[in-house]
This record gives C-alpha cells, sequence and structure tokens, in this order.
C-alpha cells in the first residue's frame, strides 16, 4: 500500500476549518468539496493518458488525452457521498459508481449491501471516496469488492486517516496496489471508533443541520 499524506497550506488551512466545531453544515461541505479537489489533483498524478494529436489555431501539435477504459469513481455510501463533486470535477470523463457499506455489530465486519457498477473492472482505474479511514474495515471490504471485479489499480482518497485504519489496509490489503491519499494521519482511534482530534461524525458534519 502507498500512503501518500498531501503537504499543501492549502490543505492544512481547509482542514483545520473542517475540523473546527464550530464550522457549520454549509460551509463544512464546500470546503469538503474544495480539499477533495486538491487531494484528487494528488490522486490522480497516475491517471492514465493517451497520445493524441491536434490542431491549435497556429500549428499542428500532440498533446495527452485521458485513456479509455475511464477511469471509475466509487463513493462509499453516505459520506462518501459528499466527496463525489468536488472528485469529479477534474474527472469530468470519469464514470461513476456507487457502494453501501454496513458493519455488522456483532461481527465487525463490513460487507456491501447496495453495488451499483460494472461487473468488470479489469484495466479500470478506481478512485474511492470515504471521508474517513477509521477502523479500516469499510474500506478493506470496499477496495476487496472492487478487486473481486477485476480492480487493479486502486486509490482510496479520505480526508483524514487514523494510523489504525492505515495500518490496517497495509495488513489486509498487503500485496495489492493500492494508494490511499490523505489530508493528514491523526493522532488515533478512540474507543468509540473516532480519529482524534479528528473531525468528528463526517456524515454528521456533512448532512447535519447544525
Ligand atoms: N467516522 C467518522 O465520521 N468520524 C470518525 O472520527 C471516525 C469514523
Amino acid at each position: 500500500m502507498r500512503l501518500h499524506v498531501v503537504d499543501h497550506p492549502l490543505v492544512a488551512h481547509k482542514l483545520t476549518t473542517l475540523r473546527d466545531q464550530r464550522t457549520d453544515s454549509a460551509t463544512f461541505r464546500r470546503l469538503a468539496d474544495e480539499l477533495v479537489t486538491l487531494l484528487a489533483y494528488e490522486a490522480t498524478r497516475d491517471v492514465r493518458t493517451e497520445a493524441v494529436d491536434i490542431q491549435t489555431p497556429v500549428a499542428r501539435t500532440t498533446g495527452v488525452k485521458l485513456a479509455r477504459p475511464r477511469p471509475l469513481v466509487v463513493p462509499i455510501l453516505r459520506a462518501g457521498l459528499g466527496m463525489l463533486d468536488g472528485m469529479v470535477r477534474l474527472l469530468p470523463t470519469a464514470e461513476v459508481g456507487f457502494l453501501g457499506m454496513i458493519r455488522n455489530e456483532e461481527t465487525l465486519e463490513a460487507s456491501t449491501y447496495a453495488s451499483r457498477m460494472p461487473e468488470d473492472l479489469s484495466g479500470r482505474q478506481v478512485y474511492v471516496l470515504d471521508p474517513m479511514l477509521a477502523t479500516g474495515g469499510t474500506l478493506v471490504a470496499a477496495i476487496r469488492e472492487l478487486i473481486k471485479r477485476g480492480a487493479d489499480d486502486v486509490t482510496a482518497v479520505v480526508l483524514l486517516a487514523s494510523p489504525e485504519g492505515v495500518a490496517v489496509v497495509e495488513r489486509e490489503l498487503a500485496g495489492t496496489p493500492v494508494t490511499v491519499v490523505t489530508a493528514a494521519v491523526d493522532d488515533h482511534l478512540n474507543e468509540q471508533g473516532y480519529i482524534v482530534p479528528g473531525l468528528g461524525d463526517a456524515g454528521d458534519r456533512l448532512y447535519g443541520s447544525a
């Protein structure tokens, strides 16, 4: 697993405001959207392109366009939806799939309750969106689902990660070509499963009425 923590003053600035409990939902949504776009810029550094010939008003030249098959962007419901617009702003031609993951509170295993995406993901670059990499269970289960469908190039874009979650993804997906792009790896995960210092419940802060 490759971990990429995006070190940029604009990322740090937006993340600080997201963390602040005084930030209301409307501002939180807007800043999360902007932050995702900054993370998306880094997450797509290896997006595949192909050479094309074009004619400018002045001369013929060569350039690049995104290669086919189109990248697939997969937000994990529900909080990952709050990251979709920020991601597809940079990848407007991407196809969008959806994954709903639920955790069994007895076994603590995450499983898929809804999925809407192509059956065959071989040769596709896939970008998974989930704001918080906390225990890692959901992300590991989601990425396993993608790999089962043939994905061999998966990048997870998360706003924040815990060291425990990163370690779980590293251990459980050892040997799979997975990159995690995040704005920060925080101090630890508390007993309630919250990232500390974190930003609280991302879903509530995105969609709550505060
Ligand atoms: N999910 C959240 O929304 N916040 C956390 O801190 C951990 C998991």
